[in-house]
């Protein structure tokens, strides 16, 4: 008997775009002579679909118009009930900020990657932050600012306590988004309350970070498989622009990633060791790729994402298949994960 499986993708998420674009790699390379996939999608109010079209327009993002493929439905647990596990590939506060977990957790299905409570707390790079240097590795110095603090604080006071806490030039994000939304480098400080604000558009929580320069940025994936943790050979990316903002991500020719990464032996081995640290502090489950800074005095952890992407450029199955996995095993690995769980 074939596994009934359900593949979601889309939501309101500012990450829908790579979201869909993630799930229509997966649908293309699931064994589907083991797996009767339907595909779910999300629109942005959040309203779940049966969608019966072609993976091709979920790849471009055309399957929201194509109204006849899809179908509505109305009662989301109940109808989780009749399947045997579900796979969210939804990046950002929806899908890996724990929202759609605690759904599945709720009906009661087997699903992939980490539970709602872990993968709201992978979301949090400021959480993050303090767990992961609570076990001696480094991350990039930053000060935490509330919005009611933004709000209700004299705006000379707060960018003064900022300054006397970090050195020019600084790097602005909001504490849970992704695909560099909200992000800004600050060279001057008299653009800081402004980037603060932007930031502030995505999320009740900012960090205000020491800017690293002259870095390399590494990812290193990592997969459960039989109980056991693996952590790949890491990645390099080569950003067009400075910083890797959503453009040098997703749009632009010019940036590439490179496995495995142009770094000393020692420290791709150290950032595995990382990695796998990370990984079980964190207390994730089956899938992560955790993302470091690299200067030449310093391994910084910068994040980690629970259900990183699977675009055609993403680093994470690259990654696993330049260790040798097929990505019909990677698939096959996390299925067998969320049913072993
Ligand atoms: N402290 C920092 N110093 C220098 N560059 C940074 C810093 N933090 C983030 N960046 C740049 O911004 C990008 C996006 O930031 P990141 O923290 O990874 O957020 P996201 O979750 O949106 O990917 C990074 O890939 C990197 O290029
Ligand atoms: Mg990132």
């Amino acid at each position: 008997m074939k596994l009934k499986m359900l593949v979601f993708f889309g939501s309101s998420s500012t990450e829908h775009e790579i979201s869909c674009r993630s799930a229509a790699n997966i649908l293309q390379n699931i064994d589907t002579s083991k797996y009767d996939v339907t595909k779910i999608g999300i629109d942005k109010n959040d309203e779940f679909y049966i969608y019966s079209g072609d993976i091709e327009k979920i790849k471009q993002n055309k399957w929201l118009k194509d109204e006849k493929n899809k179908y509505r439905i109305t009662n989301i647990i109940d109808f989780l009930r009749n399947y045997d596990v579900a796979f969210p590939v939804l990046h950002g506060k929806y899908g890996e900020g724990g929202k759609i977990q605690k759904i599945f957790e709720l009906a009661n299905i087997k699903y992939i990657g980490c539970s709602s409570l872990e993968s709201s707390v992978a979301m949090n790079k400021l959480l993050c932050k303090k767990l992961v240097s609570s076990i001696n590795i480094d991350v990039v110095d930053y000060v935490d600012i509330s919005k009611e603090k933004y709000e209700n604080s004299d705006k000379k006071e707060l960018i003064e306590n900022i300054q006397n806490k970090l050195d020019l030039p600084l790097f602005v994000k909001p504490n849970k988004e992704g695909s560099s939304y909200g992000v800004s480098k600050v060279d001057n400080i008299s653009k800081l309350y402004e980037a603060m604000k932007k930031a502030f558009t995505y999320d009740d929580t900012v960090l205000v970070e020491k800017y690293i320069s002259d870095k390399k940025e590494i990812e290193c994936g990592v997969i459960q498989k039989d109980k056991k943790i693996i952590v790949t050979t890491p990645g390099e990316i080569y950003s067009e622009n400075e910083v890797y903002d959503y453009y040098s991500k997703y749009s632009s020719e010019k940036s590439y990633t490179k496995v495995p990464a142009i770094i000393k032996e020692e420290t791709k081995e150290k950032i595995k060791k990382y990695s796998k640290d990370i990984f079980k502090i964190l207390n994730l489950t089956s899938l992560a790729r955790v993302d470091f800074f690299v200067t030449k005095e310093k391994i910084y952890f910068n994040e980690v994402n629970t259900m990183p992407g699977f675009t055609d450029i993403s680093m994470y199955p690259k990654m696993l298949i330049n260790d040798g996995f097929t990505y019909t095993e990677i698939i096959d690995t996390l299925v067998d994960n969320a049913l072993n769980k």
